[in-house]
């Protein structure tokens, strides 16, 4: 077996040959630390010599049984519900909500029908029956209990045999069996790893709350993230409302897709209709103001691109971006001076995303594009227009994926028009002769055509 790499970042899990002081992989400082290895007993065995074809194992194996939370935008992001037998982490900013969520999901969950224990190594017991008396969830039949000796946790899983255990937080739970501290990458990794192992021999779902760290003294929720079926990301703003589960990786189901929930005086309250509250805050057409038809995992979500261009001291401009990468604003800026003839030099750009929305998706494009323009020449927007479309390095507008639902989510809010890349002749795409990108100009449709 090949020897582990001696030292790994806490933050981002990457293994290094030698130690430095900043992670090249992630780029943090002061996470390095050196790794030691976790014992986890005798391997597997192995039958040797037999081997399977794809049609056994489809007379062995049954789709596996899934249970709804009865929160639409959690099982949706569990990519249909919550499958028996599972690992999943729950990652996230301290304070951003994920033990709020969680409790939340395990009163609906145990309301359904299942076992649910709630084991927590943050808080007292005491602490998590205020804040479900403050969720009005004191009559669901969750089991609580505090505990951070992975010992202690695995007896209680013996004896209480839940269908559905959560564990908050992982970098709490130490084994007396590692010499490391608490919280140090052995330590979460040995209490994943036994958790997961747990929960596959028992046939247990076991979710896994996992904090962001900043700095290097505990490990972040990354180190375990291979070990686990489902790595679901708590993401938010704190100075907003609006919260947004997305799976990053997902076994059982889509990845990417999203959940959007508000937090409320009461809790997290689900968002039925994102697109409709993103854009709640938008006045009337100003410049530097773009919407953007978006799609987040299956769905199609509507949001506000704002950008504020002026003039800078000399020698000292600024790019500053929220919600959207800054790579990609800098191409976007590189294009339109050198394809378009609009040069930013000399002024700074700010980007922000509206309503503490990120956003990935290179569809973004023209939006970003149109929101620059709109601010640097002090004119703004048709308010009734969505923009969607990527932009090529040669200045090209390119079609992206699923038009037609960006375009219905815009129709029902309320939007007459779209720019978007032109789409293709059926004879300009069957002719591979001519470069595509020539066809740059976008096509405004009006929705009353769909
Ligand atoms: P919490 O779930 O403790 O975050 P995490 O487990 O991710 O660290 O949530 C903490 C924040 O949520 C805290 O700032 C208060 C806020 N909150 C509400 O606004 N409403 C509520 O009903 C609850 C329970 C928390
Ligand atoms: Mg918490």
């Amino acid at each position: 077996m090949a020897k582990d790499a001696s030292f790994i970042c806490t933050a981002c899990g990457a293994t290094h040959a030698k130690w430095s002081g900043q992670c090249d992989a992630c780029g943090a400082w002061n996470t390095i630390k050196e790794n030691e290895a976790i014992s986890t007993g005798p391997g597997p065995r192995v039958t040797r010599g037999s081997a399977l074809t794809l049609t056994d194992l489809a007379t062995t194996e049954a789709p596996p049984a899934r249970t709804h939370a009865g929160v639409d935008e959690l099982d949706r992001v569990l990519g249909g519900g919550l499958v028996a037998a599972s690992a999943i982490l729950v990652g996230g900013d301290p304070g951003i909500g994920k033990s709020t969520l969680l409790l939340q999901a395990a009163a609906r969950f145990a309301r359904g029908g299942l076992k649910v224990i709630y084991i927590t190594g943050e808080e007292s017991a005491g602490q998590v029956q205020m804040r479900a008396q403050r969720l009005g969830l004191t009559e669901s039949p969750v089991k609580l209990a505090a505990a951070t000796d992975l010992r202690d946790i695995l007896t209680t899983l013996e004896t209480e045999k839940p269908d559905l255990a959560i564990i908050d937080s992982i970098q709490t739970v130490w084994s007396d069996t590692v010499s490391s501290a608490p919280g140090s990458v052995t330590q979460v990794r040995a209490a994943a790893h036994e958790l997961t192992s747990f929960a596959k021999r028992r046939g247990m779902a076991c979710i896994m709350v996992g904090h962001v760290t900043k700095e290097g003294t505990i490990a972040g929720p990354r180190v375990v993230e291979h070990m686990v079926d489902t790595v679901l990301y708590f993401e938010g703003d704190r100075g907003h409302p609006f919260r947004i589960l997305r799976a990053h990786k997902n076994r059982f189901g889509p990845a990417d897709e999203i959940g959007v929930f508000e937090m409320t005086g009461r809790g997290l309250a689900e968002v039925k209709n994102p697109s409709a509250l993103f854009l709640a805050e938008r006045g009337a057409a100003t410049p530097g103001s773009a919407v953007f038809a978006g799609i987040e995992g299956t769905r199609p979500l509507l949001c506000e691109i704002q950008a504020l261009v002026s003039p800078a001291p000399a020698g000292q401009a600024r790019r500053s971006v929220v919600g959207w990468d800054g790579g990609r604003l800098a191409m976007i800026l590189a294009v339109l001076e050198a394809r378009a003839g609009v040069a930013f030099a000399g002024l700074d750009v700010y980007l922000n995303v509206a309503g503490g929305l990120r956003i990935s998706e290179p569809a973004a494009d023209l939006a970003v594009a149109a929101a620059l323009l709109s601010a640097r020449e002090d004119t703004a927007l048709p308010e009734s227009a969505v923009l969607f479309g990527e932009i090529s390095l040669s200045g090209a507008l390119r079609p992206v994926a699923q038009s037609e639902m960006r375009l219905k989510e815009a129709k029902k809010l309320g939007f007459t028009t779209a720019i978007i890349p032109p789409v293709p002749s059926r004879r300009a795409r069957m002719s591979t002769g001519t470069p595509a990108d020539r066809a740059a100009l976008p096509e405004v449709r009006e929705m009353h055509d769909l």
